[in-house]
């Protein structure tokens, strides 16, 4: 298979993927349609907070921070320098994604946020996502995960919708909030789809990385949904995964 070839089959997947995309929106401007109060807001935001920090041995912010300075002594010796540079990038977005929701958390409440708290936030379906990606990482080696990285953010769309509310100091917050971490979602799963086009070379690697990414993705959509609060029933997110919902135009810009 060749560049161009590659390329085509990568493009493939992320249209493919992009009714999952479609479906996090969803599953947000649902929640966002209506009317919240604070305590309302409370739940996601701690889901989100917990999920952008993971307070937890196996945690990316820890994991990114040992991997740095496991690499620090092969820099230049097979740890190229925008590579460290990009871990150190993703390690300050990931960690300021945790710092703005945990901001908006203690705006409502006061401040009394501990990690300890936060952990108990770690939701079923977050932790069976977590299942999902060791076992294709496991079975698939790297495919396996750059196929998770490819669904990383999920087409950065609750920050999208989270970004259209305003109208009062706490919705203009949570927008300021989701704005910030936009950006740099969307260029997470640009980054992940980078890799897999790089290492996915014949058509086997591709159907398989597209199995995965429907597996994942699925299950992000029930993460979703339970961080929001079961929004949508799952009959309505059985109906996503066929592909019955409209694609936004912005994923386009995922295209290479
Ligand atoms: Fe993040
Ligand atoms: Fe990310």
């Amino acid at each position: 298979m060749d560049e161009q070839q590659a390329r085509e089959r990568r493009n493939e997947l992320t249209r493919y993927a992009s009714r999952f995309w479609a479906g996090e929106a969803e599953i947000a401007r649902t929640f966002f349609s209506q009317p919240r109060a604070p305590e309302e807001h409370l739940r996601w935001l701690r889901v989100q907070a917990y999920k952008e920090l993971q307070p937890r041995d196996d945690g990316i912010i820890l994991r990114n921070i040992e991997q740095l300075a496991r690499n620090y002594p092969s820099l230049e010796k097979g740890v190229g320098r925008a590579d460290f540079l990009y871990n150190i990038q993703f390690l300050e977005e990931e960690f300021r994604h945790y710092v703005v929701f945990a901001d908006v958390i203690d705006y409502i409440t006061g401040g009394q946020l501990t990690t300890e708290e936060l952990a108990t936030y770690d939701i079923e379906h977050e932790r069976e996502l977590r299942a999902v990606r060791k076992r294709c990482f496991e079975r698939h080696g790297e495919l396996g995960r750059f196929a998770s990285s490819f669904c990383e953010g999920g087409g950065a769309s609750i920050f999208y919708e989270g970004m259209q509310i305003g109208g009062d100091e706490l919705s203009d917050r949570i927008a300021a909030a989701c704005a910030n971490v936009y950006n740099d979602e969307m260029d997470h799963a640009a980054h992940g789809a980078d890799d897999l086009n790089a290492i996915a070379r014949t058509e086997e690697d591709w159907e398989l990385a597209k199995e995965m990414v429907t597996e994942i993705s699925m299950q992000r959509l029930r993460m979703r949904n339970e961080e929001f609060g079961f929004p949508l029933s799952d009959g309505r997110l059985l109906e996503i995964a066929e592909g019955q919902v409209e694609l936004p135009a912005r994923f386009e810009e995922l295209l290479v």
